[in-house]
């Protein structure tokens, strides 16, 4: 019989989020492979590709410390070389919530992904809840072009305040992170009223809200959407599997930081 081939396709500037998906892969896989590649398809023209934080001998070490064997980091040129014409659009999909203020973003998502799955042809691949709608994006090609990978998803792991672990976290003043606490606190009230019964959205939307504006935080988008269909919004009541999804854009001396996080509700 072959042996398992666990893939975690990543940008770099690794941490224990990172480090989660690549250990989870090395207990489930015989060989993990992760990728590393800033990948210049999803960033928009005034986003901040060039500024992207490159740790690559810290990686390594993160990568083989959780159980990585093979990482691979191509040049721009070797993925997308100047003749290079093809774009994978998912329709629909990669329209909403994110993809509303980032045009063009899943496009470069699918692109890249699309590409690392035929060169590593992974039985298995890890993406994080962290990112949901890239993780729902790309199931949806996975599912569409009949692609042979299956999808795990891994929780998102958290700082000790509920932060989500991100590459970006690092361009956070000490008053602005303590500003970002917020986010993950308003995702727990929602978390806790709907355990105790609360189904109302607009319930459930005020008790967040008041948490966020403590902080004086106005979300770019803070949506309740159908889990299954991201392009349905949950409008009265949290009746199916519902995902909590939230993006801020925190600004600290001219440097805007956008942050996103998540919650499914319904899954228990
Ligand atoms: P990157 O942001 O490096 O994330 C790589 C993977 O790590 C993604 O699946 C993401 O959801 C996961 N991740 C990030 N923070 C996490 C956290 N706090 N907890 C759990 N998982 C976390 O996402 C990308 O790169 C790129 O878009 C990529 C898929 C590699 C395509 O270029």
């Amino acid at each position: 019989m072959g042996k398992s081939i666990g893939f975690v396709p990543t940008m770099g500037a690794l941490h224990e989020g990172h480090g989660k998906l690549i250990s989870q892969s090395a207990s489930e896989n015989d060989c993990t492979v992760i990728s590393i590649f800033v990948n210049p398809k999803q960033f928009g023209p005034k986003e901040d590709f060039s500024k992207y934080p490159r740790t690559f001998h810290d990686d390594m070490n993160v990568a083989e410390h959780h159980g990585a064997q093979v990482i691979f980091t191509p040049t721009i040129e070797e993925m997308f070389p100047s003749t290079f014409q093809t774009q994978v659009i998912v329709q629909g999909i990669s329209e909403v919530l994110c993809g509303q203020y980032r045009p063009g973003h899943f496009n470069g998502v699918t692109t890249v992904v699309l590409l690392l799955l035929n060169l590593m042809q992974p039985h298995k691949m890890y993406l994080g809840q962290k990112d949901f709608q890239q993780l729902q994006v790309i199931r949806k090609m996975i599912d569409d072009l009949a692609l042979h990978t299956e999808i795990v998803m891994v929780p998102t792991v958290r700082e000790q305040d509920g932060l989500a672990l991100s590459s970006r976290n690092r361009y956070l003043s000490p008053a602005s992170r303590k500003k970002a606490s917020a986010i993950p606190k308003a995702l727990a009230v929602i978390a806790k009223s709907y355990l105790s019964g609360e189904k109302s959205v607009e319930k459930l939307f005020k008790i967040a809200s008041s948490e966020l504006n403590k902080e004086n935080l106005i979300p770019q988008y803070f949506e309740f959407r159908s889990t299954a269909l991201l392009t349905q919004k949950c409008e009265i009541l949290v009746d199916k599997e519902a995902v909590v999804a939230i993006a801020i854009i925190i600004e600290f001396e001219g440097t805007c930081t956008r942050l996103i996080d998540n919650i499914v509700l319904g899954n228990d």
